[in-house]
């Protein structure tokens, strides 16, 4: 289970599956990575830029993103970083593709973008100085994220910086209408439900730094930086 919340019944293994199952579909990932941009502009962009601050980077770092998506996070992260290693992945080739279009537009070339799971990050252990997550937690069935939270601390520095963005319990009715949508019909959400996850990093031996709320529109987000403990 996650830390004091979620109110929102968990997600169950099959309805993140599905969600997977929709971005990696393979004859539309232009559609949905072009309306995940739009959307996730709309109410997301305050909670990623919030990310991207807690992140800190120093240029020189080893910076992993996982879940890069359409790559709006990881435009910003490699802008940063322009003598370290940028290493962004994905399991959706829709995603990978658009997130490569992207970041074509920046003149660095110190960017890795690849396949890949967040269930098996295939770096060295102790090898990454940052690493961000935005918005696939609350996709990932419960059950489940305790194991991609140990493979984010496995790979992270003593020391090394975590920054989680997710859909979160709202603050406000308004916010609070994800939860009556998830209720009622998950998939209709994709089975993304608000998720807090900073109790459960405390147990995994995270230091939790700041936690910041964010509600566009009326999305509820909430970013957390953690650090691994030396
Ligand atoms: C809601 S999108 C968020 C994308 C991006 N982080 C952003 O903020 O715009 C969720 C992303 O998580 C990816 N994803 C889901 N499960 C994953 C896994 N096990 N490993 C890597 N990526 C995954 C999906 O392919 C999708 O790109």
């Amino acid at each position: 289970m996650t830390g004091s919340a979620p109110q929102a019944p968990p997600c169950g293994r099959g309805q993140g599956a599905q969600w997977i199952a929709v971005y990696s579909y393979p004859g539309s990932p232009a559609l949905w990575a072009g309306s995940f941009t739009y959307g996730g502009k709309l109410t997301e962009s305050r909670a990623r830029t919030r990310a991207v601050d807690f992140a800190s980077i120093k240029d020189g770092e080893t910076a992993m993103e996982v879940a890069v998506g359409t790559g709006l996070a990881f435009y910003e992260i490699v802008k940063r970083n322009p003598r370290g290693r940028n290493i962004g992945i994905d399991i959706s080739p829709g995603m990978l593709g658009k997130a490569k279009r992207r970041l074509k537009t920046l003149s660095q070339t110190n960017y890795s973008l690849a396949l890949g799971d967040a269930f098996d990050l295939h770096e060295p252990t102790e090898s990454v100085d940052v690493l961000v997550n935005n918005y696939m937690s609350d996709l990932i069935p419960y059950g489940d994220m305790g194991k991609i939270l140990v493979e984010f601390k496995r790979v992270l520095k003593k020391e090394g910086r975590l920054v989680l963005v997710d859909m979160t319990r709202g603050k406000t009715a308004a916010s609070r209408v994800y939860e009556l949508i998830y209720r009622v019909r998950p998939a209709a959400l994709g089975g993304c439900r608000g998720v807090e996850l900073s109790d459960r990093l405390k147990r995994l031996g995270f230091a939790v730094e700041a936690r910041k709320y964010h509600q566009q529109m009326p999305f509820p987000s909430e970013v957390i930086l953690a650090r691994k403990k030396a």
